[in-house]
């Protein structure tokens, strides 16, 4: 119950955790309202000792968030929503990246849930993209402010994965790009909820629209190492029955890929997002 929810922040930029919570689909609404307010505010939220969660009742308890979506393009486990993040079978995320920015309305939130864990490494890394747009120094805010980027799943699979198999990697580029999207965003993103501004690049977000491309990648990387500066970043170490709950208009995150061959696998629930509108609506 909600009287007995704590928060704890674990980063200065954003990061909590929430104890005194048992998650799934029967949480009264005071306890969700609590949990949403602490997400919207830390941008990611952690809970340990979940075990008890399987897919349908982690699925259960992303509906209490919003509508589940399944991935574009990536078939779920079992015909539910729980995205399969597998380290064998390719769900390898070493990218600063915000989940699924190549369709137009791209999810708000995220629910990561950790199944199997390796005995070392395999952490996963989220940035506050809402600080990075707020300190930037008023010149860049301006110029990012009248940018939009284009967003493609259409990407060189092959970078996030140097040591795989030339079959493997057919094999992930038929899975990732089965379906080609491409889609436009604003640079900086008005956030529905919090008013606040974010910057909204990563992975997905191929070149600044209108842009030749070495111009396009100078901006594109000095934006995007604002987000990525360690100290506007938080570290989680997994353990079995975690889960992690982020707020997907205002991060970016990264699964460090640094577990050798030891399996990793991890559930992951999306819900459902809007389109992003920015600074001039
Ligand atoms: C993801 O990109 O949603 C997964 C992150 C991870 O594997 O740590």
């Amino acid at each position: 119950a909600s009287a007995t929810l704590t928060v704890e922040k674990v980063g200065g930029r954003l990061g909590a955790v929430i104890s005194g919570v048992r998650l799934g689909g029967d949480l009264p609404p005071e306890t969700v309202a609590a949990i949403r307010a602490a997400l919207l505010e830390h941008k990611v939220v952690f809970f340990r000792g979940q075990d008890h969660l399987d897919e349908e009742s982690h699925e259960e308890f992303a509906t209490l968030l919003g509508t589940p979506v399944a991935h574009p393009t990536v078939p779920s486990a079992d015909g539910r929503y729980a995205l399969p993040i597998d380290s064998d079978y390719g769900g390898r995320a070493n990218q600063w990246h915000t989940d699924v920015t190549f369709v137009p309305a791209y999810p708000a939130f995220s629910i990561l849930r950790a199944v199997v864990i390796p005995p070392y490494g395999g952490n996963t890394l989220w940035a506050n993209t809402a600080t990075a747009y707020s300190n930037l120094p008023a010149p860049l805010r301006a110029l990012a402010d009248g940018l939009r980027a284009v967003h493609t799943n259409d990407y060189d699979y092959a970078a996030l994965r140097p040591n795989a198999a030339p079959e493997q990697l057919v094999h992930y580029r038929e899975v990732f790009t089965a379906t080609k999207f491409r889609t436009e965003h604003p640079v900086v993103r008005v956030h529905p909820e919090t008013g606040e501004r974010v910057l909204l690049l990563g992975n997905f977000a191929q070149r600044i629209a209108g842009l030749t491309g070495a111009d396009s990648r100078a901006l594109v990387n000095l934006f995007q190492s604002h987000i990525e500066r360690p100290e506007n970043t938080v570290r989680w170490q997994w353990q079995v029955g975690d889960v992690a709950i982020w707020d997907n208009r205002a991060t970016q995150h990264y699964g460090v890929d640094d577990s050798d061959d030891h399996t990793r696998k991890l559930r992951r629930v999306t819900i459902d997002g809007d389109v992003p509108v920015g600074v001039d609506g």
